[in-house]
Parts: C-alpha cells; sequence; structure tokens
C-alpha cells in the first residue's frame, strides 16, 4: 500500500493541509481562512477552538480528496504560526482565553520595564531573543495577570501553556499529550537555547508556574500517537517545527551559511549557522533551526513583522485592489516608485530596529502620486526591509550572502523578486515547489518513521523554478532614501 505524510501548516491567517508522496510531491491540499479579532489597537486574537476545528476539517477534506483513509498516512508532521500564546485548562480542554497572537504589542509596557530593568543581555544570553512583546513569556504573563482566577488555577497544576503545535497536539490525543519541540520552545523567551531546558530563573522573572509547559522534544522523533478518533487509526505525529524553521530545513538550508526568505503574513529571513549558537550584536535573534538524531542546530533569524500583510493591508484596508495578485499588474502601471516609500510598521518595527512603539508611515507623496505607487512603494518595501536584515546577518556571521532562496505566496510575484535581486545584489532563487514550510514539517516527519531515510535521499527533491540575478545596479539612492523614511516612522513614535 503506498503511504504518505500528512502535513499541518497551521499559519497566522490560515489552517492548511498537505499531503506528500514519496517523492516529496503534494497529492492533496486543503485551506481554510479563519477569524482574526483585533479586540484593541494593537491587539490580536485568535479563537483557539477555531484554530483546532479549521486544522482538522482540512486535513480530513486533504484526505478525502486524495482519497485515502487513516491507514495509508505514514505520519504527521505539525509546523504552526509561531510564539502565538494559547493557556487552556487541563482538565475540560478549554482555553481560559483567546490565542493571542504573535503580531499582538499589549504587552509592550512590560517589555519597556523589563529593559528598563536592564534585563536585555540576561536574556539575549540565555533565549538568543531580543526583549520584545513579539515572543510569548510576557504573553503568558497577561494572560495569568490579567483573566479572573487564572494565576490560582496555574498554581495549582490546573493549567497548560503551549503554542499551536502543543495545542493541536493536546487536541490529536485527546489530552493525553502536553508537549512540544525544541523550535517552538526557543520562541518563548523561557527556553535556555545552550541547555536546552525550561529556564528557572526566566520563569521566575516572568512569574509562570513550570507546571504549565510543555515538555520538549526534537524535531523530528515520534512524540505521540493521535487517538483513533481522527480517521480511525492511530496515526504517529513524528514532526515538529515552527514554520520558519520548518521552511529552512524544507529549502534544504542544511548548510552552514545557506540562507532562506519566506514571504508569508510577515518576511523571516533565517541564517543556517551550525550547531554554535553566535550571539548577534546586530539586532537579531539567534533561534533553534531543528534537532535530528540528537543534533541540535541554530539560526540566526531576522524577523520582518509585516511583509505580504502589507499587500493585503492595500486590499482590505484601502480597497485599491481586490485580490492580492492584482498588486502586480498595479505596480507595473509605474516604472519607479515615484518617490513615495512606505514603513509598514503596524506592529511597530521588528528586526533589526526593534522599536515597538514605531507605526506605519508614507512619505513622498504629492498631487502625482497614484494608487500604483502606492502598490508600489508597499512591495518596494518588502525588499528593503529584507535588505536590513541580510546586512545584519552578514556583519554578525561574517559571511557574504551570495544566494537567497525564497519562498511563501508573495514569491509568485516576478517583479517583487527581481527588485529583491536587485536590491540586495545577490542571486535570488525561487524553487519549484512552493510549499516549503509544510514540506519542512513533512521531511522531519517522515525521517522519524523511515519513510525517508536521510537528508541526502529529501536533498534531491528541492529543484529551480527560476533564478532572479542582480540587473540594476543603481539602488543605493533608494536604500538611502528607505532609511530616511524608517526614521520618520521611529521619530513619530518616539516623539
Ligand atoms: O513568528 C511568526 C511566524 O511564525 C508567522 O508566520 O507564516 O504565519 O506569517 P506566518
Amino acid at each position: 500500500m503506498e503511504k504518505y505524510i500528512l502535513s499541518f501548516d497551521q499559519g497566522t491567517t490560515s489552517s492548511r493541509a498537505i499531503l506528500f508522496n514519496q517523492q516529496g510531491n503534494p497529492v492533496s491540499i486543503a485551506q481554510k481562512e479563519f477569524t482574526q479579532l483585533f479586540p484593541q489597537p494593537g491587539w490580536v486574537e485568535h479563537d483557539a477552538m477555531e484554530i483546532w476545528s479549521s486544522q482538522i476539517t482540512v486535513a480530513a477534506e486533504a484526505i478525502v480528496k486524495a482519497g485515502l483513509g487513516g491507514k495509508e498516512i505514514a505520519a504527521i508532521g505539525i509546523t504552526n504560526q509561531r510564539e502565538t500564546t494559547i493557556v487552556w485548562d487541563k482538565t475540560t480542554g478549554e482555553p481560559v482565553y483567546n490565542a493571542i497572537v504573535w503580531q499582538d504589542r499589549r504587552t509592550t509596557g512590560y517589555c519597556d520595564q523589563l529593559k528598563a530593568e536592564g534585563l536585555d543581555t540576561l536574556i539575549q544570553e540565555k533565549t538568543g531573543l531580543i526583549i520584545d512583546a513579539y515572543f510569548s513569556a510576557t504573553k503568558i504573563k497577561w494572560i495569568l495577570d490579567n483573566v479572573p482566577g487564572a494565576r490560582e488555577k496555574a498554581l495549582a497544576g490546573q493549567l497548560a501553556f503551549g503554542t499551536v503545535d502543543s495545542w493541536l497536539i493536546w487536541k490529536l490525543t485527546g489530552g493525553q499529550s502536553h508537549l512540544t519541540d525544541v523550535t517552538n520552545a526557543s520562541r518563548t523567551m523561557l527556553y535556555n537555547i545552550h541547555q536546552l531546558t525550561w529556564d528557572k530563573q526566566l520563569l521566575e522573572i516572568f512569574d509562570i508556574p513550570e507546571n504549565m509547559l510543555p515538555e520538549v522534544k526534537a524535531s523530528s522523533e515520534i512524540m505521540a500517537k493521535t487517538t483513533g478518533q481522527f480517521l480511525n487509526a492511530k496515526i504517529p505525529i513524528a514532526g515538529i517545527a515552527g514554520d520558519q524553521q520548518a521552511a529552512l530545513f524544507g529549502q534544504m538550508c542544511t548548510k552552514v551559511g545557506m540562507v532562506k526568505n519566506t514571504y508569508g503574513t510577515g518576511c523571516f529571513m533565517l541564517m543556517n549557522i551550525g550547531d554554535q549558537p553566535i550571539v548577534s550584536k546586530n539586532n537579531l535573534v539567534t533561534t533553534i533551526a531543528w534537532k535530528i538524531n540528537d543534533q541540535v542546530h541554530y539560526a540566526l533569524e531576522g524577523s520582518i513583522f509585516i511583509g505580504g500583510a502589507v499587500v493585503q493591508w492595500l486590499r482590505d484596508g484601502l480597497g485599491l485592489i481586490k485580490d492580492s495578485s492584482e498588486i502586480e499588474s498595479l505596480a507595473e502601471k509605474v516604472s519607479d516608485n515615484g518617490g513615495v516609500y512606505m514603513v509598514p510598521a503596524f506592529a511597530g518595527l521588528g528586526a533589526p530596529h526593534w522599536n515597538q512603539h514605531a507605526r506605519g508611515t508614507v512619505v513622498g507623496l504629492t498631487r502625482g502620486t497614484t494608487d500604483a505607487h502606492l502598490a508600489r512603494a508597499a512591495l518596494e518595501s518588502i525588499a528593503y526591509q529584507t535588505w536590513d536584515i541580510l546586512k545584519a546577518m552578514e556583519a554578525d556571521s561574517g559571511v557574504e550572502i551570495k544566494e537567497l532562496r525564497v519562498d511563501g505566496g508573495a514569491t509568485a510575484n516576478d517583479l517583487l523578486m527581481q527588485f529583491q535581486a536587485d536590491i540586495l545584489q545577490c542571486k535570488v532563487v525561487r524553487p519549484e515547489l512552493t510549499e516549503l514550510t509544510a514540506i519542512g514539517a513533512a521531511y522531519l516527519a517522515g525521517l522519524a518513521v523511515g519513510f525517508w531515510n536521510s537528508v541526502d535521499e529529501i536533498q534531491e527533491y528541492w529543484k529551480v523554478n527560476r533564478y532572479f540575478n542582480p540587473e540594476n545596479q543603481n539602488t543605493g539612492e533608494l536604500i538611502k532614501n528607505w532609511h530616511r523614511a524608517v526614521k520618520s516612522a521611529i521619530a513619530w513614535a518616539d516623539d
């Protein structure tokens, strides 16, 4: 009987399920968008039950579409939006509050306080992270401090915390397994990435009881089995990775110095730095890339909070386009940005600026500015933000980046990819398969159950669709003006 790997790709705006065959090809895909909740300016929440229901629905749909049953699934791999924080009652399985999404800024003030207390270095040394509302720790604390009765229950051992992977596994195993993997743990700001343990000192600082935390597993091992309710089969859950680490693996950036950039809601550039964590001096974060066969690999990461989401904003917020794919033709109506620069700091600025207070800014408007200029400025902002990260990464690693592997929805946009190559002055490589996040999780699961035997074997499945080589050398002025615009976005917030 031919078998398949089922990948759960639980992202910020949609839940997806993809079935992969032995050749690493997707044979069936199902996807469902779910509700984004914005209860207050700067707050972003998801209904954790809807995350679960949408994910399980698409998984069943993908299987039915392919005409398969549970017995044909060799393993499940899970990849997920990272940092998003869910706290639930271990007895009832009910979340005590909505999932607080990674983009949520409600704990900005508390983060400022931690910085004022001079905790930056300690936290960076232990976790590889920069103090920011982005990561899970301050979100957990917020729930414990603000949801009536939560802290008492947590102290009594009745509550569980998890990132989305943990939550899905809890549900898939009928509450039997409370676990996560090293990559997700490394995004909580509570995990010591050197010792590979939850850090007691940090738990004390954030006032979070250790009994809430999941057990931390490798990224590729049989960690649990489904209850049998799902597809009438007990399927091994054998791979977990945060979505950006999964994409790094899916892109087969398995050697030191290899870099990928994923253009999703945000943009996340990761460089494989091998088995030693480099502490960034240029405002990047150090994170765990994966743990396979007891070997940990680390990555340097530059996290851009708004990437493809700027196109969604043009569509939903401004109504300039009806469908995201229209942005390319709109931007192509003009040959340049007409002096317009857009800094999409809608959720503050992530790496390398880390300004929680910055807000979106458009500069350079004139009477001649059209919707096409705005579309172009929006697209260009994605490429400029990537330039900032690439330069920080080169400085930290001492490696000159000659090739950038790209994936995610926005990479279908040739105009953006060419502009990206021009701005970076480096080769941009778009692979054939665009589902790199999902296949990364599938590979991790498939390796654990012997569906694939080695990384060398799966390496073969990564194929190039198109190279974008730099064509325009005269981009210095654009980059200079971009930085002037960023200054405005920060000055607006700091004033
Ligand atoms: O760190 C946040 C990241 O994991 C979100 O990824 O693809 O859902 O935008 P995505």
